[in-house]
């Protein structure tokens, strides 16, 4: 094997094997980046549902209290303002969800189904979790977070409890079959946040491809100069020198000098090869006088 090729074998594995690292390590910092903002944006939209629960009690509440004998208005209940207003969310953020899943609700589009049943069990078994973040692996990856709805307040139950203590204005509108019965420091259900992970992570994969790409251009660039500076300096170079001395060998002692330019290790080679052949040209012509 050349000199040439064993260079190259062991520049392409050092190459290949850096490429695959770096290329490994920015993978994941740049999905875990994409899970950060996904993570940060749920995070705010569950801030801003605490909000507009709040926002409803304190500032919506009191005004329109008056006309709820008459007429039960849900726009004075926290869960049905949260819910209505980050739906207006979605026809500019397609995917971005909030529910406030309940296992017995009131609002039948309320009702807990599928991974959100286990959810809200899981904060039902552990009274102390306050928050639980997870990803949902599907077709399209979501991220949620959830943080459990527990009645803390005994002002709940007036609507909560049983239907002959809701309001007759409440219960015109939904009945008596969902929403009743819960009991005080029960947890009935889970706000929920989800926010799907598909742009950042497209993000992701593009930014990882562009990083790829440069990296290659470096290396490709790298493997073209250090093969031509390898060629120029030191495989012509020396094969010209084996070539000199194959003839000097055989006593051909017509050739040129070697031409040696520059300060390097090669051309004092070259130098010292030239005094190499003078001398022995010498030795030689004193030879055959005699
Ligand atoms: C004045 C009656 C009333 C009071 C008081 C009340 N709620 Fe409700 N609640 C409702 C109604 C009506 C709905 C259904 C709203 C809708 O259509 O989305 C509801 C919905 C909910 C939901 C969403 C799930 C479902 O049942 O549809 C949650 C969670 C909830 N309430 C929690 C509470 C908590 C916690 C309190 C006490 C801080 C409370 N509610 C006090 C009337 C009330």
């Amino acid at each position: 094997m050349g000199l040439r090729m064993k260079f190259n074998f062991a520049l392409a594995g050092v190459l290949l094997a850096g490429m695959a690292l770096a290329g490994w390590v920015v993978d994941r910092r740049l999905k875990a980046n994409a899970r950060e903002e996904v993570l940060r944006e749920a995070g705010l939209m569950m801030e801003a549902a605490i909000a507009v629960r709040t926002y409803t009690v304190d500032q919506v509440r009191p005004f329109l209290a008056p006309q709820m004998e008459q007429r039960f208005l849900p726009q004075t209940v926290p869960a049905y303002a949260a819910t209505e207003t980050l739906a207006a969310l979605r026809g500019t953020h397609p995917g971005y969800r909030y529910k406030e899943a309940v296992l017995n609700p009131t609002n039948p589009r309320d009702l807990a189904n599928g991974w959100e049943v286990d959810l809200v069990e899981r904060f039902r078994t552990s009274a102390k979790e306050t928050e639980a973040v997870g990803q949902l692996d599907g077709s399209r990856p979501v991220l949620y977070i959830a943080r459990p709805i527990r009645i803390s307040n005994g002002a709940c139950l007036q609507c909560h409890s049983t239907p002959a203590a809701a309001p007759p204005s409440m219960r015109r509108i939904y009945g008596d079959r969902g929403g009743f019965g819960w009991q005080h420091g029960e947890t009935v259900g889970a706000q929920v946040v989800t926010v799907p992970m598909e742009v950042p992570l497209a993000r992701a994969q593009q930014a990882l491809q562009t990083f790829m790409v440069s990296l290659l251009g470096v290396f490709a660039a790298l493997f073209v100069v250090l093969n031509l500076m390898l060629s120029w300096l030191i495989v012509a170079p020396v094969r010209r020198l084996s070539v000199a001395a194959d003839r000097v060998s055989t006593g051909d002692f017509q050739l040129p000098e070697l031409t040696a330019r520059g300060h390097d290790e090669i051309a004092t080679l070259a130098n010292s090869f030239n005094r190499l052949r003078r001398s022995l040209e010498k030795a030689m012509q004193m030879l055959s006088k005699h």
